[in-house]
């Protein structure tokens, strides 16, 4: 980089970090709290042993860091740590999904967390009113059964908190649902599993001082949103696909769909004039998605950049032992381990996309755990509010989404 290159990169990137910092948003910010982390340790310490199962009702940025901090931190077939409760999410309205919950639950032995920032989300009130209608017919008490997380001053379940004694955590006031992972809403649910939350937030603090940092080679956010914002403007690449090579990532990925597609997808700009801007999210699964998607990626139209996500240590080594040597067409799997193979298909595929002039970049982290999950979540909000800055829109607001929430409470009213 020349010298004026330089000089100039550094102007960029403070004029929209000081940008940032004018929309006074919270997400970099709740990640010192350390008061909301001891007041959710203490809390999960108290209720140890009392409940068999946690179930979430929220939706949206209300559920989905949820879902990735158990997927990503907890056993894939549901071996728990011994008095640990499980974790459910119900982050959708399909009656079957309540129906089979209550074939596995307690009541009895069941802590259920409303998650609603505004208090007012069909979604996640039809449940609360359905499973607070069950606590009573069982003659069992809300306030030992129910919490809720919310705004902290304003909506319907703060006036019920009150006045029913609920327990209740709240959201701050300047952290949008897609932006609250690292508050109660993703840290209240995770601490009650055993997830170490002083790691989750060591992670993200660190990558928000990297966030923060004004040389451009070392703001990773800065550099990431720099790249997706050129790559759609000036080569038309309008989807980005998140592929994480390891199953531990796959929500991660619906976390970032919800960021980016929220976010970025905005009809008017800053000035109010009408932009039509947005990414289009993809999720993939490596290695599994190379057998549904790769065809379409490589050769089908030029309009996507490619993430990969890539874990340097999965597990323990686990060798595939070499049953058959002298069978020529299978004898490229001798003296290999499904780690080493998922990694070489990951560089196998990164190469073709690669040769077909796809646009692809991989992120590599060491391990699957709370610090570097902590790191992630920080490292794509901050590419985030780069992204709205870069785009001159208001990456903070959902108008679209608000738009169909009005419109189902109309039809319901009038029905
Ligand atoms: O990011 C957002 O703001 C939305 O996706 C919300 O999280 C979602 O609509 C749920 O809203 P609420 O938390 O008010 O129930």
């Amino acid at each position: 980089m020349t010298k004026k290159q330089f000089r100039a990169q550094k102007k960029y990137l403070k004029k929209y970090l000081s940008d940032i910092q004018l929309r006074a948003q919270g997400f970099y910010t709740v990640v010192d709290d350390i008061a909301t982390v001891r007041d959710i340790e203490k809390f999960a310490g108290e209720v140890k042993g009392k409940y068999d199962d946690i179930v979430v009702l929220g939706i949206g940025g209300s559920s989905l860091g949820t879902i990735c901090l158990r997927d990503g931190l907890s056993h894939m077939y549901g071996k728990k740590k011994k008095g640990t409760p499980r974790l459910h999410v119900l982050d959708n309205i399909d009656p079957t999904m309540i129906e089979e919950l209550e074939d596995v639950i307690t009541f009895k032995k069941t802590l259920f967390i409303v998650i609603s920032k505004s208090g007012t989300t069909p979604e996640s009130m039809s449940q609360y009113f359905y499973f607070r209608k069950k606590l009573e017919k069982a003659k069992l008490s809300v306030k030992k059964h129910v919490v809720f997380i919310t705004d902290p001053v304003r909506g319907v379940l703060r006036e019920i908190s009150l006045e029913d004694g609920i327990r209740v955590f709240d959201i701050p006031k300047n952290v949008g649902g897609r932006f609250s992972v690292l508050t109660p809403v993703g840290l209240l649910p995770a601490a009650l599993v055993g997830v170490d939350l002083r790691k989750l937030m060591k992670g993200a603090q660190d990558m928000r001082d990297i966030f923060f940092a004004r040389s451009f080679n070392k703001n990773l956010p800065f550099q990431l949103a720099a790249v997706q914002h050129f790559l759609n403007v000036k080569r038309g690449k309008s989807m980005n696909v998140m592929m994480p090579y390891a199953n531990k990532l796959h929500r991660f990925s619906d976390w970032y769909r919800q960021l980016l597609a929220e976010s970025i997808g905005k009809k008017k700009n800053r000035k109010g004039k009408t932009v039509h801007t947005g990414i289009t999210p993809v999720n993939a699964l490596g290695a599994t998605d190379q057998h549904s998607q790769s065809q379409l990626y490589n050769e089908g139209p030029h309009d996507k950049f490619f993430i990969f996500i890539a874990v340097e240590k999965l597990t323990k080594l686990i060798r595939i032992p070499n049953l058959n040597p002298k069978k020529e067409k299978i004898a490229y799997l001798k003296n290999t381990s499904f780690n080493e193979l998922l990694d070489i298909e990951r560089e196998a595929t990164a190469l073709s996309y690669t040769k077909s002039r796809r646009p692809n970049m991989t992120i590599t982290i060491a391990k699957i755990d709370e610090e570097y999950l902590g790191q992630l979540f920080m490292l794509f909000e901050g590419t985030t509010a780069f992204l709205g800055e870069f785009y001159g829109i208001d990456a903070f607001n959902q108008p679209g989404v608000e738009l169909s929430k009005k419109f189902t409470k109309e039809s319901l009213r009038n029905k």
